[in-house]
Formats: structure tokens, C-alpha cells, sequence
């Protein structure tokens, strides 16, 4: 079907148990199409994993999802808000926070400085106190770094506050990654292959990570390709495959289902 012959959406709103609701969605890059009519159902508390090979849309429908991109067409909609328009930043103060597949850290900033960095979001004081450094800013300072330290305990990095993030293993700086996202305290959480260079004891402890998360009642999606974290975690999978959805369902339907097994796992 082309674009043009596809019926107008309905304009039902999504049901209650549904976090995140995409529709239609599609972004071409000059002759290439990443994103091809695209839906998705991300249920609240649940995680959500994408998959497909190199090149198949992953990174760029979280892109459109987090507001990097904004869709050629197709519509978004998170707890009742219509997504599509929003810029990033407005997307993060609603809750959606996210990690990018090539990290982006402040290597030259302290561990803890980035995470502190992360959570600007949320400071709770006048801009202008920034600027004198009054009363407020001090207690913001000291809740922030608080918060700060729980996260990094989180991620198992309290040992590593002080030093700079570009001195940290590689692992370690996806972890830190990880922190950073938690720090705005968002609600959708976005994993752009957050096990690509972790050793064995490093994808076992992100998946303990990634279960305590959504055990607390945070939304994750997580575009992977570590085949076990995914079948371990998921409550749903989306297969892609040329931008397009090639299969959705259960770990246990992926894994079953012969059009993913030829096109994908088989390969
Ligand atoms: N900013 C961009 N500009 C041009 N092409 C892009 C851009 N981002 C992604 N693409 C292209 O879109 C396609 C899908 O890429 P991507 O979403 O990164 O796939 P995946 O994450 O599944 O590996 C690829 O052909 C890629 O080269
Ligand atoms: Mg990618």
C-alpha cells in the first residue's frame, strides 16, 4: 500500500493501559526509508524490545519517539499528549529520557558531574539563582548530588564518582549512560543497545538493572542485540526489518514465528 492510499487514522484515543502509542509512522533520509508505517502498543510497566539487523530503523524510530527526528507521517501519543511537534527537551520534562547507541557523555566532567548534568531537568529553583548562587541553589546542589550518588550506586559506579568518565571502561561509561537517562527520572525509558561491549558479567547485571526498573513500574524500551537479554526481558517484541514491521509479539512468537527465523535469527 503506498502512503497516499492509506486511510486516514481513526481518531479513537488509545486505550488506558497504554503508555506510548505510535501510528503510521515513517521517516525517509533523502532516498532512504528507515521508517515504513510503523505501530506500536507499549503498555505501562512493560518492556518493550525492538529488534531487527543493522540498518532496519531501530535507532531512528527511537529517535522519532524521543523527538531527535520528527516524523514524515504518523502520529504519537504518551498518557494522552500528542507527541508529534514536540522538540526533545519538552519530551523530556514529560518523561521520556533515553540512551543513544553512540554514547554521548561529558568525557571531560566527572562521573557524578554527569549525572548531575542529566538531571537539570528537574532543578527546582529560579534560573537567577544560578547566577548568585543564593540559599536555593545550595539545597538543589545537595539534593542533586544526592540523587546522584543513589544512582550511581544504582548502576555500581559509587567507586568511580570522582574520576573523569573518559578514564572509565567501556562498560562502565554505558552504565554511566544509564545513570545519566535515570536521572531525569522518566517514565518511558529508551535503551538504544545498551549491552553493545559488555562482557558476560556486565549484560547479566544490566538485565538485573533493567528488571528492578520496570519491577519499580518504569516503562522501558530497548532496541538490543543480544538475542538472550532480549527473550530474557521482553514482555513484547517488535521485529523490523528494511524500516518496516516484519513481526510483533512475544519472545516466545518471535522465536517460533519461520518469517523472523528466515529473514533474521536464521541468518
Ligand atoms: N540522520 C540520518 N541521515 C541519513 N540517513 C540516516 C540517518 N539516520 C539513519 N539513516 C539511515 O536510515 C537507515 C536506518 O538506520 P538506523 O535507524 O540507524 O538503523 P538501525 O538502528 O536499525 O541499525 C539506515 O539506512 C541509515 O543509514
Ligand atoms: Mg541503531
Amino acid at each position: 500500500m503506498t502512503a497516499s492510499s492509506r486511510p486516514a487514522p481513526a481518531v479513537e484515543a488509545p486505550p488506558a493501559s497504554v503508555l506510548l502509542y505510535g501510528e503510521g509512522l515513517h521517516k525517509r533520509f533523502g532516498g532512504v526509508q528507515a521508517v515504513r508505517d510503523i505501530s506500536l502498543n507499549v503498555p505501562h510497566g512493560s518492556v518493550f524490545a525492538i529488534i531487527g539487523p543493522n540498518g532496519a530503523g531501530k535507532s531512528t524510530l527511537l529517535n522519532l519517539m524521543s523527538g531527535l527526528y520528527q516524523p514524515d507521517r504518523g502520529r504519537m501519543i504518551f498518557d494522552g499528549i500528542h507527541l508529534v511537534g514536540l522538540p526533545a527537551h519538552k519530551r523530556a520534562r514529560l518523561g521520556l529520557a533515553r540512551t543513544f547507541q553512540k554514547l554521548r557523555l561529558f568525557k571531560q566532567l566527572s562521573v557524578v558531574g554527569n549525572v548531575i548534568a542529566a538531571s537539570h531537568i528537574h532543578h527546582q529553583i529560579p534560573p537567577w539563582q544560578y547566577v548568585i548562587h543564593g540559599g536555593a541553589f545550595a539545597r538543589d546542589d545537595a539534593r542533586c548530588r544526592a540523587e546522584a550518588d543513589k544512582l550511581l550506586r544504582f548502576v555500581g559506579l559509587e567507586a568511580r564518582a570522582s574520576v573523569l568518565a573518559a578514564s572509565l571502561a567501556y562498560g562502565e561509561q554505558r552504565m554511566l549512560e544509564l545513570a545519566r537517562a535515570l536521572a531525569t527520572s522518566p517514565r518511558l525509558l529508551m535503551l538504544d543497545e545498551p549491552a553493545a561491549g559488555l562482557n558476560a558479567a556486565e549484560v547479566e547485571r544490566l538485565l538485573e538493572r533493567i528488571r528492578l526498573l520496570r519491577a519499580g513500574g518504569m516503562t522501558i524500551i530497548v532496541v538490543e542485540h543480544n538475542m538472550d537479554l532480549v527473550m530474557k526481558i521482553a514482555d513484547r517484541v517488535l521485529v523490523m526489518d528494511y524500516g518496516q514491521q516484519l513481526f510483533e509479539g512475544t519472545p516466545a512468537q518471535v522465536q517460533a514465528s519461520p518469517t523472523v527465523i528466515a529473514a533474521y535469527l536464521g541468518a
